[in-house]
């Protein structure tokens, strides 16, 4: 793949450090309150952007993304924190579909995600990642890391820090989600309401258990860099 624009996303600078480490001829550029790190790697021309925390965060940095950058895809980057049995911190998760967890209006009779858009009222709103993109980079994964555990699954997104065995647990139940975190729901909304293919890469950093929040500082960084790293082997390869 050459000369395409490719922009990368993630929430918060240890996420995005590693990324911008690879770029030739960078340059800084300003939008709102917003810094976009456009320059050129592996013949494409990438935007690294730090979005800040959480799914308002998220969306309107895409939404900046997409509308100054028009990028062919983009890859949204970062830590999580793992929910399924045998999931473990240092392990990689590709999403097959996002959800946005606290989207709530089972009050009005809907399931617990749905996001009041017409389509299946009785299941959650599942946002999907492009196919082609999530297989190139399961492929990459394979043939350039093979000790990597990584796993491809649901990723429920939220403007909650989840540290709580039950709600943990009722994620699971609910969306049959491997992981959490708190943008990528939000990005895809925002890849899909303006069809350009996306995917999502996280490394968990945490449990999301009782002492997911105690355990965080001691592990975010590295697999924030992990995560990066996946992204500039598949950048590599495609
Ligand atoms: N990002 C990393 N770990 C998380 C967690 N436990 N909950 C929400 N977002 C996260």
């Amino acid at each position: 793949m050459k000369n395409k624009t490719i922009c990368t996303i993630g929430a918060m600078d240890c996420e995005i450090n590693k990324l911008k480490d690879i770029l030739s001829d960078i340059e800084e550029i300003n939008y709102g309150k917003f810094t976009f790190f456009k320059g050129r790697a592996y013949d494409n021309n990438i935007i690294v952007a730090k979005s800040g925390v959480g799914k308002a965060a998220g969306a309107i940095c895409t939404q900046i993304l997409i509308d100054k950058f028009n990028p062919d895809f983009i890859i949204n980057t970062g830590v999580a924190g793992g929910l399924k049995k045998g999931m473990q911190i240092g392990d990689v998760v590709i999403a097959t579909r996002l959800v946005q967890h606290d989207f709530d209006a089972t009050a009005l009779g809907y399931a617990r995600g749905y996001m009041c858009n017409g389509i299946k009222p009785d299941k959650p709103t599942y946002f999907y990642p492009d196919e082609n993109l999530v297989k190139k980079f399961q492929s990459a994964l394979k043939s350039t890391m093979p000790g990597l555990r990584y796993h491809a699954g649901t990723i429920a997104s939220g403007d909650v820090f989840i540290s709580d065995n039950k709600k943990k647990q009722e994620l699971v139940e609910l969306f049959d989600a491997s992981a959490v975190e708190m943008e990528s729901g939000a990005i895809a909304q925002c890849a899909y309401l303006n069809n350009i293919p996306f995917v999502t890469i996280r490394a968990i950093s945490d449990l999301a258990d009782d002492e997911a929040s105690k355990k965080l500082t001691f592990t975010e960084e590295d697999n924030a860099n992990l995560s990066a790293k996946t992204v500039r082997l598949f950048l590599s390869l495609i």
